[in-house]
This record gives C-alpha cells, structure tokens and sequence, in this order.
C-alpha cells in the first residue's frame, strides 16, 4: 500500500490531481477544509519549495501501517496543492520519515530537521510521523524555508481530548453548528466520509480521544447495537491515534441491564459493568473507556445509594480494569445545597482526595460555577495532589454568544492554564500529567463549526493540549496564516483583533467579575432582571445581587467565604477588594456604587466604561475585518461581515439592557458622556 502511494507514476499523480483542483477550491471558500486548506504559496515561499523540489521517502524500519499511509499521502496532497503542481518522482529535495526511532517515544513526540537537500522526520511511532507530516505541512503553508527547520516536539498531555455533547438522536446539547456529525442512524454499514476528515483534522491538531455522546447521556448507547456502531468509527480513527470514549448514565445496569438498583456497592452491579466492559472490549480492543457525569443537575449517581463519587468511579474503574480509564466530571451541584454553588464541587471532592483508583481521572471545569466569558480558576486545582485531575474547558460558546459573536478562546484557556493555583504550581502543570477535554463546538454545517472564526476555537484547543505553553498570538497567527491568508498585512491586523475578541466578549456582557446573568435555558442575551426561577442557583441575580447600595457576589468570610477554598496566598490576595484585580472584583466582593476604582473612577462609572469599551471593540473588529477584504475570499469574508453585524447590534443589547436594568436598581444617572442607547 505505502509503496503505491508514493511511487505512483507522475502521469497517474498528475490526473489525479487534476481531477481534485476545482472541489479543492470550491471547499476553501466554504470554509470545510478548515486550517488545511494547503493554499498555494507565492512569491519567496513558492520559490523556496521549487527549489527544494521535494519527494517523500521513509527508511525501511518504518512499520508498514495505515498511519504512515495516512502521513504519506497528507505529505503529497499538502505540498502538491502548496505547489500547485504534483510532486515530481525525481524531486531532489527528500522528506525523509524514520518512524520508529529508537530513541524517540512512541507517545507522538517527534522531530523535524532541514538540511539543503532534506527535510528529516524523525518519530518513535508511526502516529509520531502523522505528527510531525502535519507540523511540517503546518510549517510550509506559513511559508517556512523546509531547509531551515528544527523542530522538536512532545506532547505535553497524555490524554488530548474532544468532549461531544451530541445526542443519538442527532440534536447537540449546546451545539451552534447544526446537527450531530454523527450518523447513528446508518451506522454501522454506512459512514459517512466526513468521519474521515474529522479524524484528519483532529489528528492535524493531537486531539488523540474523543468522547462521542452527551455527557447527559442516554444509557442505550452502552447496547450492543450502538457498540457496532462505535466499534465502527474507532475502526476508522484508529490509525489517526483517536480512542473512543463512551459517556455513560450510572444508572444503566437499572435502565437497560433489568437489575433493580445500580447501587456501585451491588455485586449484581459490579458484575454488570464488568460484562459490559468485557462486551466493548471485544468490538473495540483500544476502548478509551467512561466519561461519567453523575449527582450533577438531576443526573443519577452514586449518592443516590448514600455512596461516594469514589465509590462510583471506584466501581466502573474495576470493570474496565487496566484497559481504560473512568472520566469522572466534577461539575456537581444541586438545588439542595444552600451555600454557594461555586463551593460544592470542592466540598464533595477534596475530602476524597487519595481514595480514587489509579485509572480514574477527575474532570474538572475551569472555573467553579461554569464556562461563563470569565471565570477564576477552579479552587480544585492543585488541592487534590493524589487524585488525577483534567481540564475542562468548553470549545462551543454556551455563555460567549454562540457561533454568531466572534470571541477566540485562547486566551480564556491560556489565562486559565498560566494561573498559579498557590499550591507550588500552575494549571497547566496541575493537569499536564494527565489531560484536557474540550466540549466539542462541531456540527453539520458545512464549515464544521457554525462560523469560520469558530473553528479557530477548536485548532486552539487542540495545539494547547499538545502545548499549554503556547502564546494565544501564536495560536492565532498559524491558524489564521493556514486558514485565511499569510499576507503579513492579512496577519497583523487579524490576529490582534482575535486576540482582543474575548475581552470585548466579557466587557459587553459581564464585566469586572459579573457572571451568569444570560437568559436563562438558552444562555444568549441579557437577563440579569431574572430572579424568580424555582432554582435559586439559575437565577441571575442570584449571581449579581445588585440592589440600591451596591452590586457583586460576596465570597470572603463576611460571605459564602467561598474564596476560603483556595490557597492561602491566592485567598488572601482576593480577600481584600483592594489588592483584588478588577477583572475578578464582583466575583469575590459586593461592593458600593461608588467604590473607587484603580482607574480612578467608581465602580458605577468603571462599570459603563467596561461596557462602552466592549461595544467599541466590537466595532472596531468590523472595521479591521472590513479591510481585510482584498485577503479573504468574497464569500468567506461575507460570512464574517455578517456575523459582526449580528454581534454589533448584540453588544448594543446587552449593554443598553444590562445598564437599564442597573439603573433601575441603583437610581442613578449615566456618567457623563455615556454614548446614548442605540
Ligand atoms: C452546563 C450546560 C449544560 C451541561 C452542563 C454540564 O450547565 O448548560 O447543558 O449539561 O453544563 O457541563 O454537564
């Protein structure tokens, strides 16, 4: 297979390639191929390539596989198209795959280095070349001399995960972008091909597991006729380094398996998840394993048996045994508790700290409450040093104005990841040992994301994974070079409208801490008037509690003393307003109208101009995008217009709406030279 690929005949290659040319450019303008759109290069950069004329090669050690395959025909497809011609079979310039390095790991890390007539692929696994065929293709379609490269890369975390919250029956909880890319119905005889291309953009990124169905999940999806199903698509992403996970109900061996209880402590149930564990394993040999959401917004769970999260997790862990891991979510929180909902993922928790099984991994949200435009970071970071805990992050924009305002994630990730937990280290090093999950942000439309600056979200979460310690501008940039254009007037101007995008996103709807104050259900557009919901705890004034004499959350001892559940140095820091930042001041304080600012205004002018600097930024995006005219396609720059029109106009809404509602409450006027209403 391998020696077909690549030594085709130039004629056959040349026909081939013919033939893809004009769906190659009919897919760039809709946005489907993604950042691997291998757009041909010009000037400098297409001179170089020409020059170095390059021809793929692999040693002999190289494992015959489907993943070298893969790697090989991506090499052709993406510098062929970057040349606009096939690859010569007399090329001089040699990429050169050594794939089972001896002295590499066979975790994906690999190495590129270019010399005049070379470029050296060095891996210690097959899925380390797909890697690195990728970072090279990366590399080039930025215009990167192939000659010049050196690169040495690792993963950073084991597990890089997608977190889909698509339901069987093909409706996506949350999702912005059409309907589930997941074709339950016609599996296992018919897959679609977009399962293909969905594996090659995760591969392109690392995302090496994925999670496939709600974490609401229904428990049919654990019969043997969804197993087919599944074993089906692990098939087809296996050579692509993808594990398939199941999210599974806890409360299956009751819904499906006939038994009156599912207690974890039942040998009746024990035994259950074990057969059923054996019969997954059978269809699929590399199952992942459990995603499991329990006791959390009425989902069943352990406690329903007065059992710990230990005890549940404890369980299917032994089911699964050494084959797979146990996902298990710490976004719990339920009516019942009168405190502080940040607080309860903590309390159930850390006191559990140690008492989980080796392969259990404990997921845990970025922030406490959830995925809102700006959240603290979990005080369950670094204060479980025996347990093995994940990041959770959220790739669809639930809380930040969904496919149709434009808001890059990376920074909310990077700030998150960068953060010191008080506790002797980072985020990013609390979590590096074990992973990152995104909830998904992937539909049917057919540019996969809802929105073409949406799929940056995705690219970004996958090279995070792989590298915590990536810049945001970095990300944006190689993602908008290989998306769009890598005109360096293109780039300049893009990425730090994307970089500023998230920030406007917070300034606009919940500014200097403000938090959950969305329509409620929905979570699009303002509602912070709500505050009769049955749940106190989905009420947004349960979260601003703004009244005449101030506004803002008090989680200090005069308070919930919520913030007592973080580090001494970092509790301390935010206990006082003062030495609080702005950013976080109404997430931790209640503080007066007038409470002075380090701007030098009061919190009610501070609070306008956050506001009025959201907006602006908005229209300031349309103006840059506006000029970027001439870099983008007609239609793919039509999109976005549109898109910014819808988000100016929203921007407008939730600030009018949100300083109306303030002012009926505080009585107050709008500090001079507030731009009116729209
Ligand atoms: C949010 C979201 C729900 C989701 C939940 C979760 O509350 O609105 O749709 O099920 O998070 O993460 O489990």
């Amino acid at each position: 297979m391998r020696g077909k690929s690549w030594k085709a005949p130039f004629a056959v290659v040349a026909a081939a390639f013919l033939a893809l040319l004009p769906s190659q450019t009919a897919q760039a303008e809709d946005g489907y191929d993604l950042w691997l759109r291998y757009a041909p290069l010009e000037g400098a950069a297409l001179e170089r390539l020409q020059a170095f004329n390059p021809v793929v090669h692999f040693d002999s050690a190289t494992p015959d596989s489907e993943t070298t395959d893969i790697a090989i025909a991506e090499l052709e497809r993406g510098l062929a198209s970057m040349l606009a011609r096939p690859l010569a079979d007399d090329g001089q310039g040699k990429i050169a795959l050594h794939c089972a390095d001896p002295a590499l790991p066979a975790d994906g890390s690999f190495r590129l280095a270019g010399a005049a007539d070379a470029v050296t692929l060095l891996a210690g696994s097959d899925l380390g070349c797909l890697y690195g065929t990728y970072a090279l293709l990366r590399e080039l379609a930025q215009g990167a001399d192939p000659r010049s490269l050196n690169i040495a890369s690792a993963p950073a975390m084991p597990l890089r995960m997608l977190n889909h919250w698509d339901n069987p029956d093909g409706h996506v909880e949350r999702g912005y972008a059409g309907r589930s890319i997941f074709d339950w119905w016609h599996l296992p005889q018919r897959m679609d091909e977009r399962m293909i291309d969905y594996a090659r953009a995760n591969a392109s990124i690392g995302i090496n597991a994925v999670a496939v169905n709600n974490v609401n999940a229904r428990a049919f999806m654990l019969e043997a006729r969804y197993i087919e199903k599944l074993a089906r698509l692990a098939d087809a992403w296996r050579p692509y380094g993808i594990r398939v996970f199941l999210s599974a109900r806890f409360s299956a061996p009751r819904d499906i398996g006939g038994l009156p209880t599912a207690d974890p402590l039942d040998p009746a149930v024990r035994a259950w998840w074990k057969a059923k564990a054996d019969e997954i394993y059978a269809a699929i040999p590399d199952f992942g394993g459990f995603l499991v959401k329990a006791n959390s917004e009425g989902q069943p769970g352990p406690q329903d048996y007065g059992r710990t999260h230990a005890d549940g997790a404890n369980m299917l862990a032994e089911a699964l045994g050494e084959r797979g891991t146990v996902i298990w979510r710490a976004f719990v929180y339920s009516e019942f508790d009168e405190t502080d909902r940040h607080a309860q993922a903590y309390a159930e928790f850390v006191p559990l700290d140690g008492q989980f099984a080796e392969n259990v991994i404990v997921q845990v949200k970025n922030g406490a409450i959830d995925f809102q435009p700006r959240e603290p970071f979990h005080p369950m970071f670094g204060a479980m040093p025996h347990t093995r805990l994940m990041l959770e992050a959220q790739i669809t924009k639930e809380y930040l104005g969904f496919a149709s305002h434009l808001a890059f994630l990376a920074p909310m990730w990077e700030e998150v990841l960068r953060a010191d937990t008080g506790h002797g280290a980072t985020v990013a090093e609390v979590t590096s040992p074990v992973g990152m999950a995104g909830v998904a942000n992937t539909g049917s439309d057919r540019n996969w994301s809802g929105s073409d600056f949406d799929q940056a979200n995705w690219y970004a979460f996958g090279r995070l994974a792989w590298d915590p310690t990536l810049s945001s501008e970095t990300i944006a940039r190689e993602w908008a070079a290989q998306t769009f254009s890598r005109a360096p007037a293109f780039l300049d101007s893009v990425v730090p409208m994307m970089l500023g995008s998230r920030e406007a996103v917070v300034n606009y709807m919940t500014p200097l801490g403000l938090a959950h104050l969305m329509g409620t259900g929905h979570h699009y557009g303002p509602a912070p008037w709500v505050c009769d919901l049955e749940r106190p705890e989905w009420n947004p004034c349960y979260y601003h509690r703004a009244d005449a004499n101030g506004i803002g959350f008090d989680r200090t001892e005069s308070g919930t003393n919520a913030l007592a559940q973080y580090a001494p140095a970092i509790a301390a820091q935010w206990a006082d307003p003062a030495s609080t930042d702005p950013i976080w001041l109404l997430w931790f304080h209640r503080v007066s109208w007038d409470h002075p600012m380090p701007s030098g205004r009061s919190l009610w002018a501070e609070l306008v101009h956050r506001y009025d600097s959201g907006v602006a930024a908005v229209d300031a995006m349309a103006d840059s995008w506006a000029n970027l005219a001439p870099f983008v396609d007609a239609r793919r720059h039509r999109a976005v217009t549109e898109n910014l029109a819808i988000q100016a106009n929203e921007a407008r809404w939730w600030r009018d709406a949100s300083l109306a509602y303030w002012q009926s409450v505080n009585g107050r006027e709008l500090p001079a030279g507030t731009p009116a209403p729209a």
